[in-house]
C-alpha cells in the first residue's frame, strides 16, 4: 500500500480539493481499491465524501495517534493506495503523519502568500527524509507570476510537470461530492487531473526514478582553451 500525504502549511492551497481529486483519479485509473483519511480537524474532505453518492473511494474515519494501526489493517484489507488530507498546520501530528508517508505532495498556488510558506513545509518534510513534490495549484493561464512561481518551487525541490489551473469547475463539482471528471462532458481540469495522478503513480512506483547511466567509453583528452582577454583572440593549445 502507498501513501500519499498533502500537506502545506498555507490554508487555500487546495489541499483537499488535490486529496479528493486524486485518490478518484486514482481509483478509477486502477490504482484501487483507495481509501481517505481526513487528518484535518475542520474535516472539509470528509463533508465532501459524506456528500458523494458513489462509494468509492472509501473513507476511513481514524486519529492520527491511531494512524499506524489502522493503515496495517488497511494494508490487510488490500487497500492499494491512502490519500491523506491535513490541516493548514505544521504541528507534531502532522510530522506523525507525514513520517508514514511515500510521497508528499504539496499544493502551491502561484501566489507571493503561498511561496513564502513553502519554505516551511519543505524543511519539516526534509527532515523527516521523506521525498516530496510540488503542485502548482490554481494557476491562470499566461500569468507572469504562474513563471516566477514553476522558477521558485523548482528551486525548492521537485515541482510536478502538470500545472492545475484555476477554474470553477473544481470548486462547483465539490459541492456535491464529486470531481470535475465526474461532471458530463471532458473538460481541460479533468485532463489535468489525469496527468497529475499518471505522473504521480510514476514517482510513487518508482517509474520516473532516475536511472543508471551506461558507462561511458573514454572521453579524448580535452584541450585546454587559453584567452588572451580579447574574445576574438581565443587560442586552443
Ligand atoms: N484549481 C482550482 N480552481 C478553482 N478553485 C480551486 C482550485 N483549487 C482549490 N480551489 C478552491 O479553493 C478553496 C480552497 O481549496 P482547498 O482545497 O479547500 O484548500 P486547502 O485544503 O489547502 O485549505 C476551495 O474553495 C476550493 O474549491
Ligand atoms: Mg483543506
Amino acid at each position: 500500500m502507498k501513501v500519499v500525504v498533502v500537506a502545506s502549511r498555507k490554508g487555500g492551497s487546495g489541499k483537499t480539493t488535490l486529496a479528493g481529486h486524486l485518490a478518484v483519479q486514482a481509483e478509477s485509473a486502477g490504482a484501487g481499491p483507495v481509501a481517505l483519511v481526513d487528518a484535518d480537524p475542520q474535516g472539509s474532505l470528509a463533508d465532501w465524501w459524506n456528500k458523494r453518492a458513489a462509494q468509492t473511494p472509501v473513507f476511513v474515519h481514524t486519529s492520527v495517534p491511531d494512524l499506524p494501526d489502522d493503515m496495517e489493517r488497511l494494508r490487510d484489507l488490500g487497500i492499494e493506495l491512502l490519500v491523506i488530507d491535513t490541516p493548514p498546520a505544521l504541528s507534531s501530528a502532522i510530522a506523525d503523519v507525514i513520517r508514514l508517508s511515500d510521497l508528499v505532495v504539496i499544493p502551491s498556488r502561484p501566489s507571493p502568500h503561498d511561496l513564502r510558506s513553502v519554505g516551511a513545509t519543505v524543511e519539516l518534510v526534509e527532515h523527516l527524509g521523506r521525498p516530496l513534490v510540488f503542485v502548482l495549484n490554481g494557476a491562470a493561464p499566461r500569468a507572469r507570476i504562474t513563471n516566477e512561481a514553476i522558477t521558485i518551487l523548482s528551486q525548492y525541490g521537485m515541482l510536478a510537470p502538470v500545472i492545475v489551473h484555476q477554474r470553477v469547475d473544481f470548486a462547483a463539482s465539490m459541492i456535491d461530492g464529486r470531481t470535475v471528471m465526474e461532471l458530463p462532458g471532458k473538460s481541460r481540469s479533468a485532463e489535468e487531473v489525469s496527468e497529475l495522478w499518471g505522473y504521480l503513480n510514476n514517482r510513487l512506483t518508482g517509474f520516473s526514478r532516475p536511472i543508471a547511466l551506461p558507462t561511458l567509453p573514454p572521453l579524448p583528452p580535452i584541450r585546454k582553451i587559453v584567452t588572451s582577454g580579447d574574445p576574438a583572440r581565443s587560442d586552443i593549445s
